[in-house]
């Protein structure tokens, strides 16, 4: 698995049936607002275009390091200001964010994939807090949050339900290496 070295627009546009697989899946978009059709899913990505979904600064593809087949995603991106939930007024909070097709559930596959990102974040980035936000029903994410080392501090109500946010500092991810 690699999460960060196989990314972005041509990936996805090799293996979108994959990609197809996690928003179609009612598991999986259990508190992400519930599954898109397939023909709804498709039509947006030929509107936007694939490089809309993939080409933005922090956003990954995680993929088996032997196979090369899509599991997921994971991204660490700015929570814009005109969303809820924050830790200062400006908002702009760096926040992660993962999924995964339902198949790779229970392995210990995000865990991994965001390790790496938040670890090489914190090698490039100066020291700043880091935000999960989750749904609050959404345990198997808190349970990883919890494992990443993020803990929650404020709930607050988006897409009419309990959001819980989670805070970690990035330079708590910085490989030994790095801190010597
Ligand atoms: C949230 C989500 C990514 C969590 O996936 P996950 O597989 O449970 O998370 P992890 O990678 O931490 O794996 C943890 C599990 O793998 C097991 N595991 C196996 N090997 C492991 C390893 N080397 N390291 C860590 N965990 C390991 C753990 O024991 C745990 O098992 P459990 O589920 O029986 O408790 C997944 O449920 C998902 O995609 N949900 C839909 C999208 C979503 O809601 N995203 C949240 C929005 S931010």
């Amino acid at each position: 698995m690699s999460a960060g070295s196989a990314t972005h627009g041509a990936y996805f546009a090799r293996r979108r049936g994959r990609k197809h697989d996690d928003v179609t899946d009612p598991d999986v978009r259990a508190y992400l607002g519930g599954a898109q059709s397939r023909a709804a899913f498709a039509r947006d990505l030929d509107e936007a275009g694939v490089p809309a979904a993939t080409d933005s600064a922090g956003s990954f593809v995680i993929a088996d390091r032997h196979t090369d087949a899509f599991l997921g995603t994971v991204s660490l991106t700015r929570r814009g200001v005109h969303r809820p939930g924050h830790l200062r007024p400006c908002g702009e909070e760096l926040e992660l964010a993962y999924t995964l097709n339902r198949p790779f559930w229970g392995r210990g596959v995000a865990y991994q994939a965001a390790s790496a990102v938040l670890g090489a974040a914190a090698v490039e980035l100066p020291d700043e807090p880091v935000i999960i936000v989750t749904q609050s029903a959404n345990a198997r994410s808190l349970n990883l949050a919890r494992r990443l080392g993020f803990e929650p501090v404020m709930t607050f109500e988006e897409f009419d339900a309990q959001q819980t946010l989670a805070v970690a500092s990035l330079h708590g991810f910085r490989p030994q290496w790095a801190t010597r």
